[in-house]
C-alpha cells in the first residue's frame, strides 16, 4: 500500500476545465481571488492572504519582507523541511538549529530562548504534523526579544492553536497546497500577512516587485516596478483545483481524523508495553491529522520494521534528516549545541501512510502490519 495516494477530486477538474474554457488564465485571475477570498474567511481574516506558487515562495517572501540579510541569525527547528532555512540562506542570513521537544517533536522554547544572541533577527516554527508548537511561550519569547515570529504552517492547514487557526499567529505564516498535503493544488501555497504594515509590499514582492495590484484596483494611474521582487503568483489551474477543495475542508479534516484516531486506538498497546511512544496533542491544540507517527525505541529497530512493513506492502517512511547534520546545514548554518532530542528521535520516527478518505480495509492492513512487526522486532524499554 502506498504512502500516499491522491484520489482526484472531481469539483476540481470541472472547475479547472471551466477555468480553461472560460477565463484568460492570467495569474492572480478569478481562481485565484477566490482561493484568497475562501483562504481568508477559514483563517479568520488575518490581514492579507496572498496565493503563491508553494509554501517554499511563501517562506521566502518573508524572508524579503523581513529585511533579514548577512549577520543576521534566524532560529528554526532542525527538525524541520529545508525550504525555511533556504528561504533565509538565499538572503545571506545563518539559521540557527534549535532543539525539539519529545512528543509534538515542535520547537522547545527554552531551547529557542538559549539560542538569541544580539544578531536574532527572526523565529521561524513548524508545526510538525499539522499540532501547534507552543506558541504561547514562543510568542512571548519573540516578544521580549523583539523580533517577529513566522510560522512554518506548511503542514497546517485546518488546524489550530487555542481556537486560532495555524499561520495567524505570529507575524506573517505560509502554507503549502504541495500534493502530500490535506488540500492539494499540485504544487501551490499562501502567504499569511498578520500584521497589516507588511501587506502592501507583500502584494508587490509577489507581482514582479511592481505595483501591478494596486493598478487592478484603480488605485494608481500605471504600474511601476517598485521593489526587488519576484514572479510568485499561483497559477490560475492549481487555484481552480484547489478552490473546492478550500470549501471541503472540514469534511477533508474530519476524513483524516477518522483514520489517525483509528492509529492511534490501536498503537495503545505498543505504547503501554513500552515498545513504541504515539504522537502527543496538547490540549490547547486543534490537530488536521495531516501526519500519523510513531517514535519507536532505537534507530535500528526502526530500520528492521520499515523493511519489514514494506514486505507487507506497507510504504511507511522516515521525516527529516536533521537540517543541522545535512550538508548545507552545516555549510550554512549553525546548531545551537548539540541538540540531543532532534538527533535521538529523528532516527526513530516511523510515519504511517494517511491519506484523505483512506478506505477501512487499508487502515487496518496497516494497524496489523505494524501491531505484528513492531513487537516482532521491538526490545522493550520507555521509549
Ligand atoms: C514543514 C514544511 N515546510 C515547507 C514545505 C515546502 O512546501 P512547498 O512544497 O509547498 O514549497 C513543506 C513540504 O513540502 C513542509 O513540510
Amino acid at each position: 500500500m502506498p504512502f500516499l495516494r491522491a484520489e482526484p477530486s472531481a469539483a476540481g477538474l470541472a472547475a479547472v476545465e471551466r477555468a480553461v474554457r472560460e477565463t484568460d488564465l492570467k495569474a492572480r485571475g478569478a481562481a485565484t481571488q477566490r482561493c484568497e477570498q475562501r483562504l481568508s474567511a477559514l483563517l479568520d481574516r488575518p490581514a492579507a492572504v496572498l496565493m503563491v506558487q508553494s509554501c517554499t515562495a511563501a517562506l521566502e517572501l518573508s524572508a524579503m519582507l523581513l529585511g533579514v540579510g548577512p549577520g543576521d541569525e534566524v532560529i528554526m527547528p532542525s527538525f524541520g523541511f529545508a525550504s525555511a532555512a533556504n528561504a533565509f540562506v538565499l538572503r545571506g542570513a545563518t539559521p540557527v538549529f534549535a532543539d525539539i521537544a519529545p512528543g509534538t517533536l515542535n520547537l522547545d522554547p527554552a531551547a529557542v530562548r538559549a539560542a538569541l544572541t544580539p544578531q536574532t533577527r527572526a523565529i521561524l516554527v513548524v508545526h510538525y504534523a499539522g499540532v501547534a508548537a507552543d506558541m504561547e511561550a514562543l510568542l512571548r519569547i519573540a516578544a521580549e526579544a523583539g523580533v517577529p515570529l513566522v510560522e512554518d504552517a506548511a503542514q497546517g492547514i485546518g488546524a489550530a492553536y487555542r481556537g486560532r487557526p495555524l499561520g495567524t499567529l505570529g507575524a506573517l505564516g505560509a502554507i503549502s497546497f504541495d500534493a502530500t498535503k490535506n488540500l492539494t493544488a499540485g504544487s501551490g501555497g499562501a502567504l499569511i500577512i498578520n500584521d497589516p504594515v507588511l501587506a502592501q509590499d507583500a502584494e508587490t514582492l509577489r507581482d514582479y516587485g511592481t505595483d501591478r495590484a494596486r493598478f487592478a484596483r484603480g488605485e494608481v494611474a500605471r504600474y511601476r516596478w517598485v521593489l526587488a521582487g519576484k514572479n510568485a503568483a499561483m497559477n490560475e489551474l492549481a487555484a481552480a483545483y484547489l478552490a473546492p477543495q478550500l470549501d471541503d475542508l472540514q469534511a477533508i479534516t474530519a476524513g483524516r481524523r477518522r483514520t489517525w484516531d483509528r492509529y492511534h486506538a490501536a498503537f495503545a498497546g505498543l505504547e503501554r508495553d513500552g515498545l513504541a511512544a504515539r504522537p502527543l496533542v496538547p490540549a490547547e491544540c486543534a490537530s488536521n491529522a495531516h501526519i500519523y507517527a510513531l517514535v519507536l525505541n532505537s534507530a535500528a529497530e526502526r530500520t528492521r520494521v520499515l523493511a519489514a512493513l514494506r514486505e507487507d506492502g506497507v510504504e511507511a517512511t522516515f521525516h527529516y534528516v536533521p537540517l543541522h547534520s545535512a550538508p548545507a546545514g552545516e555549510q550554512f548554518g549553525r546548531a545551537d549545541g548539540p541538540l540531543p532530542q532532534t538527533t535521538d528521535l529523528s532516527a526513530r520516527l516511523l510515519r504511517l501512510p494517511l491519506w484523505n478518505d483512506m478506505p477501512d480495509a487499508d487502515v487496518a492492513h496497516v494497524i496489523d502490519a505494524v501491531e505484528h512487526r513492531v513487537r516482532e522486532h521491538a526490545t522493550p524499554g520507555a521509549p
